[in-house]
């Protein structure tokens, strides 16, 4: 075949018989496939929009429901995504940065204008289960519909109830800058095709209540996944790469798979501690991006911050396991030592006088309070960033152990960050070295600290 032009106008000649194909007649098939492939994603794209309601009365919702929605609420976080710094609870406008540009949060306070104040408890459904607005756009998945679709609709009946009864707040409408044509909602339609598969949490009914609870939280209202679960390029979660760790807001969210490195297995007790308390005996404390998560499952019964311990402990391979601690800690214990006698080399008189008044561990055993750092991942992990953000920014009174602070090293050069860096990670762990430390100090210290 050859591709001529032929009388102002392109055809297609075939090599032996000579037929040829006016240019106009290809195009107009082009065109009738485009078209009908259009509408056949318009078709798939498609969802009505939901009737508006007049806002319900809030004493409609028994008080008991309420409550139980509060909690809810709280394990899956909405207010830490849906408020601005300082601003009114559930108005939205909180900014998040994706590999896409930034899209901001939403009000979803009852107001009327602004809010979801006329959402149906069906519009609100669906959102939840299909990632729909109550005008029928497709929603974006920085939204983690991709999780709530396993509530169960009486979770999701109560989480309606709490928010409808929250305080109506007005707020500005914020405008995402995800370039066009991404910014056309509909495409999404195209992503959910590819990588959204809705469907209920199923009970495995080989496993234990406990366990199922744990899994029904975890993979749903509390999306550990949403942050532990390394994305594909065009940002859906690696089913095959469950829970192996991932970049989150400038941190790094470990794994919570077998590959975790921290020297002290992560063991239901510990877990349990991590999440229901954020501090830890072994594993130091709660901080950055997993603060809020914290305080959020803190206002679950104990009983299911168990069991999300559960379902990680038989996740990590622990269970059953029973790893006795005690010759890990140690010889983590005998590293405290090292560089706080007299010493030349300027890493360690940096943190003899910056870290060690409170690192430094003269007892037999661990401190919850004084995080073993030879135990800790900020060290432990491949990449270095959590260790820079804990020196760069402190860990603040409200995060970790309440009341207790880690002060904030922003002052220290990033030479000197790294030289801490590179000394710790080389005294307390067995590990390879971080590659190109500094530069990190300094684009850590670039993108600044989000947190409150
Ligand atoms: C990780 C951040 C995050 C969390 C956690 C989160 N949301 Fe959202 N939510 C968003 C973003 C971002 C949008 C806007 C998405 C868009 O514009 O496409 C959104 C949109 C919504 C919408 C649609 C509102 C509208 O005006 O279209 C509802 C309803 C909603 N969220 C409810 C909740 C509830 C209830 C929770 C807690 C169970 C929650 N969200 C937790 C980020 C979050
Ligand atoms: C908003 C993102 C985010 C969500 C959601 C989240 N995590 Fe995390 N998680 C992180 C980050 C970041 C860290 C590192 C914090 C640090 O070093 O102090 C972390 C740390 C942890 C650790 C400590 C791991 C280690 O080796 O030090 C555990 C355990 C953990 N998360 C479990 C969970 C569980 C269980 C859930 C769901 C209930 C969850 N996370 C939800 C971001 C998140
Ligand atoms: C004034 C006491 C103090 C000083 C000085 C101090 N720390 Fe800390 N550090 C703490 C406390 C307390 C925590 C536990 C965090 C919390 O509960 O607020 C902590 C936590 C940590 C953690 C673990 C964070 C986590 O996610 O588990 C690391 C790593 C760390 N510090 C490193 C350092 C380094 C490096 C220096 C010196 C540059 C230093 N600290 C100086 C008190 C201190």
């Amino acid at each position: 075949m050859a591709l001529v032009a032929r009388r102002g106008g392109l055809a297609i000649m075939g090599d032996d018989d000579g037929a040829e194909v006016p240019m106009r007649r290809i195009l107009a098939a082009v065109a009738v496939v485009v078209v009908a492939g259009l509408i056949a994603f318009g078709v798939i794209a498609w969802r009505p929009s939901i009737a508006p309601i007049t806002r319900p009365n809030p004493s409609s919702f028994p008080a008991a429901l309420v409550a139980r929605g509060e909690k809810l609420a709280a394990a899956g976080y909405c207010a830490s995504c849906h408020t601005v710094r300082g601003g009114q609870p559930f108005a939205g406008g909180y900014a998040m940065p994706t590999q896409f540009g930034t899209i901001y949060s939403t009000n979803i306070s009852p107001d009327v204008a602004s809010g979801i104040g006329n959402w149906s408890e069906a519009a609100f459904k669906r959102a939840m289960r299909e990632g729909v607005a109550r005008d029928g756009s497709h929603l974006f998945p920085a939204f983690p519909y991709d999780h709530f679709n396993k509530l169960t609709d009486a979770d999701t009946g109560a989480l309606y109830a709490y928010v409808m009864t929250r305080p109506a707040v007005s707020s500005p409408e914020y405008k995402n800058t995800v370039p066009f044509p991404l910014s056309i909602r509909a495409l999404q339609a195209g992503w959910k095709l590819l990588f959204f598969h809705p469907e209920p949490f199923k009970p495995d009914p080989v496993r234990s209540a406990a366990w199922n609870r744990g899994a029904y939280l975890a993979e749903g209202l509390s999306h550990c996944g949403a942050c532990h679960t390394p994305r594909n390029a065009l940002g859906a979660e690696k089913r095959s790469k469950a829970f192996a760790g991932a970049p989150i807001d400038n941190w790094i969210a470990p794994p919570l798979d077998k590959s975790n490195p921290a020297p002290v297995p992560w063991d239901q007790a510990e877990l349990s501690a991590y999440l229901g308390t954020g501090v830890t005996r072994y594993h130091g404390t709660v901080a950055g991006p997993m603060a809020p998560v914290v305080h959020g499952l803190a206002q679950l019964p104990p009983a299911d911050v168990d069991a999300i311990a559960t379902y990680f402990a038989t996740l990590n391979g622990t269970v059953g396991k029973n790893v006795d601690p005690a010759p890990i800690v140690a010889e983590a214990l005998a590293t405290d030592r090292i560089g706080t006698g007299l010493t030349y080399d300027p890493a360690a008189r940096l943190y003899a006088a910056a870290c060690a008044s409170c690192h430094f561990n003269g007892a037999d055993r661990a401190n919850p309070l004084r995080p073993q750092l030879a135990l800790n991942n900020a060290l432990n992990l491949d990449d270095p960033t959590n260790l820079i953000q804990v020196i760069l920014h402190g860990v603040g009174a409200k995060d970790g152990a309440p009341g207790v602070v880690m002060p904030a090293f922003s002052r220290f050069s990033d030479a000197d960050v790294a030289r801490i860096a590179n000394w710790l990670r080389a005294t307390r762990t067995g590990k390879a070295p971080w590659p190109d430390v500094e530069k990190k100090v300094a684009a850590i210290r670039a993108q600044g600290s989000e947190r409150k």
